[in-house]
This record gives structure tokens, sequence and C-alpha cells, in this order.
């Protein structure tokens, strides 16, 4: 199998160094000149875990490239990997998708399979097959195989998949998508052959289930406060339901990043294309946008004005152990607190470089290289992600370092009973307001 890779971002680029890694020999493609350069330097453009040990090792068995005519005419699989985002409207944006269509079609030979590892509408795998056989004389076979990693554990969502999901639409398609799923089966996995509208709709179909399970805990958070229970305990006491099961039960200020809002927003397009009204997908995307609202008004009552204060914020990143800060809600915070003229010291263990090219223009932001010193001297902090640096933290730190130590915690980092001497408060849960301890006072 000679194995093109088209689109070297998340996706793209972890399946190309693991499929490499295990002896594969893989063509990089993309147009993003900077990035194939770093690649063909051997420097990881993404942080993941593994991701540069993997790269380093299996340089070897990689070719990167801006040229499409020698990234396709070399293949016999093309593996498309660009990203998919949403437009204006809530559709998803395939432009570049379709441009990677429009390279095949001028750099084709025959008998290419087309294996779509991109988030693509229901119905796109049939769309593409008339699209490449309308403009081109040479035969393609397409499968979708829908990718399912997730953003921190991406090597070892490879290593050991879930679940493959292949997508084919006749017998020699189900001989394809077994070859393919042999590449990812190191480890023992279940492998569903499968329609492509069933592969394309398990996609969405999943990523906006585990959305909905975030927006019902959080709604349910919301009521927690007001009828004086703990969402926590809530969620404990659910999950031992095996039915429901524990994980994407964690209060917070709701999902972000590539995947779950676009998702969201194209299944809910979809389905009005389609004429089926689904209220659920749009309460889940409404519920996300006012867990924001929510805890930037519990900073607004606690504080007459924030203006002058020193607000320290921890994690811009959509969740810890990732740079990306695409559709983070690290971004809707950090905006509004600035409209309210507060001074802002922000870290992240990773993301810090990205967050920053947002907001360029901002006097009022100061960037720190520790978690210490954004709480240094800081009247209040917001814990923003899940970084494993937050989760660290104890009581003393915030009390040593802050003016006074009132804490913003949007992600439940801390038990409640565990934050003496401090004002905590969090999602769904009771605040703390102890006699602060201060430096002075310990
Ligand atoms: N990020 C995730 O966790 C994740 C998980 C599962 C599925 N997906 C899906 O996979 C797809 C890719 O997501 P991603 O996060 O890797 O995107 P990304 O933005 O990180 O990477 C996309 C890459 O494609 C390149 N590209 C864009 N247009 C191109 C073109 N015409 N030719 C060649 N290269 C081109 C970009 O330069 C970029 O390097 C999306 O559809 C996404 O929904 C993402």
């Amino acid at each position: 199998m000679e194995i093109t890779i088209i689109g070297l971002g998340y996706v793209g680029l972890v399946n190309a160094v693991y499929l490499a890694s295990l002896g594969h020999e893989i063509f990089g493609y993309d147009i993003d000149k900077n990035k194939i350069s770093l690649l063909r330097q051997g420097v990881a453009t993404l942080e993941e875990p593994n991701l540069q040990s993997l790269l380093t090792e299996s340089l070897p068995n990689l070719r990167f490239s801006t040229n499409h005519k020698d990234a396709i005419r070399h293949a016999s699989h093309i593996f498309i990997c660009v990203d998919t985002p949403q437009d204006k409207d809530g559709s998803v944006d395939m432009k570049n998708f379709y441009a990677v269509l429009d390279n095949i079609i001028e750099d084709s030979i025959s008998d290419q399979c087309i294996v779509i590892r991109s988030t693509v509408p229901v119905g796109t795998n049939k769309i593409v097959k008339q699209y490449l056989e309308s403009k081109s004389s040479n035969h393609f076979d397409v499968i979708s195989f829908p990718e399912f990693l997730s953003q921190g554990k991406a090597i070892s969502n490879m290593i050991q998949p879930d679940r493959l999901i292949l997508g084919v639409n006749d017998q020699k398609g189900v001989a394809l998508a077994k070859e393919i799923a042999q590449l990812y089966l190191i480890k023992k996995a279940p492998v569903m052959i499968t329609s492509s509208e069933n592969a394309e709709m398990i996609k969405y179909a999943s990523n906006c289930f585990l959305a909905m399970k975030i927006s019902y805990i959080n709604n349910i958070a919301q009521l927690c406060e007001k009828v004086g229970a703990d969402v926590d305990k809530v969620a404990k006491g659910m999950s031992y339901d095996p039915r429901i099961g524990e994980s994407f039960l964690k209060a917070g200020i709701g999902y972000g990043g590539s995947c779950f809002p676009k998702d969201t927003n194209g299944l809910y397009w979809i389905a009005n294309d389609n004429s089926v009204s689904m209220e659920i997908v749009k309460s889940t995307i409404d519920i996300n946008k006012s867990q924001v609202e929510f805890f930037l008004n519990k900073i607004y009552r606690r504080f007459k004005s924030l203006a002058g204060l020193n607000v320290a914020v921890l994690g811009v990143a959509f969740k810890g152990g990732t740079e990306d800060v695409r559709n983070s809600q690290a971004i809707p915070i950090v905006k509004a607190i600035l409209e309210k003229n507060a001074n802002i010291t922000i870290y992240d263990p990773l993301a810090m470089d990205n967050f920053q090219k947002l907001f360029t223009r901002h006097t009022r932001i100061k960037y720190v290289d520790y978690p210490y010193d954004a709480l240094k001297n800081a009247d209040v902090v917001l814990i923003l992600n899940d970084s494993e640096e937050f989760v660290n933290l104890k009581p003393l730190d915030f009390i040593t370092y802050m003016r006074k130590p009132v804490i913003f915690d949007g992600r439940n980092l801390y038990k409640v009973e565990s934050m003496e001497g401090t004002e905590y408060h969090s999602i769904g849960r009771p605040s703390r307001v102890d006699k602060v301890k201060t430096r002075k006072s310990l």
C-alpha cells in the first residue's frame, strides 16, 4: 500500500507518524509550507504526548511535501485529513476538502482508493465518487473512515482505538476496508464495515451525543445551584447506573475545541436541510453558550466592578494537554473580563502562543511562564481548563501568592471540602466563603 496523507493537522499528522512508526512508508502533503519545512526537519508541529519521539524515530519512513502532484501520483491510497470547519450559517465548510478533490482530479492515476478521514456531511462519500469520476476518466474507490481520536490522547487512541468504523458502497469496498482496518489493528478493537451513510452518521451522532452529555450535566449544574445540590455528587450517583456511566458528566464552563462546536452545528444544519427537527442538538448548543454567561455572572455578582483588578487566568486551551485554542471557552471569557477593564495575567502550559495571536493589541494582558507568576498579587483567579498542573495546585498556593485567594474554578478541579482558607466558587456546587487566609495572616 502506497499511502499519501493530505492535510497534516491533528488527524493527518498523528495518522502519518503512527503508520510510519509501524514501518509503513508515508507521504505527507500539506499546503502549509512552514509546517512542511518543520516536519522535514523532524519537528512535530503539534503538542501531543509521544508525537515528537515517534516522529523522530519514524522520520526515515516519512516524506513531506507541498507538491500535490508528487503526493497524489505516488499513492495507491489517499487519506484526506483536511479541516472541514463551520461555515457562517452553521453548515460544514467543504472548501478545503473540495480543493483536495480538484488536486486529485488533476494529478490522479488509475484505480486509487480515496479514504475520507475528515468529518464530512452524510452523503459525502457518494458525492465524492460522482464528482471525481465526472471530472476524470480514472476509476476511484471511496472509503469513509471517520477518525475518533481525542486531542491530548491521540497517539494512545491510535495504538488502542475504541472502534474502527469504515463505510463502503460495494463488495470491492468491503475488501479495501478490511485492508485499511488491518493497518490499525495492532491491538484488538471492534471493526464495523457498514454503508458510507452509516459511517458518516456515526461520527456526527457520536460527537453530538458526547456534547449533549456535557450540556446535560451543565444544565443540571445550573439547577443544582438553585436547589442546594452538588452536581459532582449527583453525577457520581448517576454514574453507578451502567446505562449512564461516568464519562462526560463533569460540569464546567462547557465544551470547546475544533470538533464538538462545529459538529453539533453541522448536525443541526444537516437535520434542518433534511426537514428533521433536532431541537435536542439546538439545546446542546444553546446550553453550551449559556454556560459562559453563567460563569461570568457569578464573577460579576461577586465584584461590584472588575476595573483595575488583577485577574489571573489559568488555562486558555480548550482543554488540558493541548495547545489548541480553537473555540476555547477562554476566548469569550477573557474578552468579557477585558471589557470590564481588568488587568489579566495568563498562564497555560501549552497554549499561550496560540492564544496570544488572538489578542495581539491588548496591553492589559500579560503572559507569564509559571502558574505562580499568574497568581502573584492577583485579586481573583479564573481556572478555565483541566491541565494537570492546575489539578495539582493546593489551597496554600493560592493563599501564598494571591492578594486574597478568591477562586472561580470553571472546571471543578478541586473538592469543595479541600479548599480551606479560600473563597472558592465552582460550577453546580455550593460556594465556600471561608474567613480567607492571606499571606499576612499565615
Ligand atoms: N482534531 C481532532 O481532534 C479531530 C478528531 C476527529 C476528527 N477530526 C476531523 O478531522 C479533520 C481534520 O481535523 P484537524 O483537527 O486535523 O484539522 P487541522 O486544522 O488541525 O489540520 C488540517 C490541515 O489540513 C491542511 N490543509 C487545508 N487545506 C488543504 C489542502 N487543500 N491541501 C492540503 N492540506 C490542506 C491545513 O494546512 C492543516 O495542516 C476535520 O474534519 C475534523 O473535524 C478532528
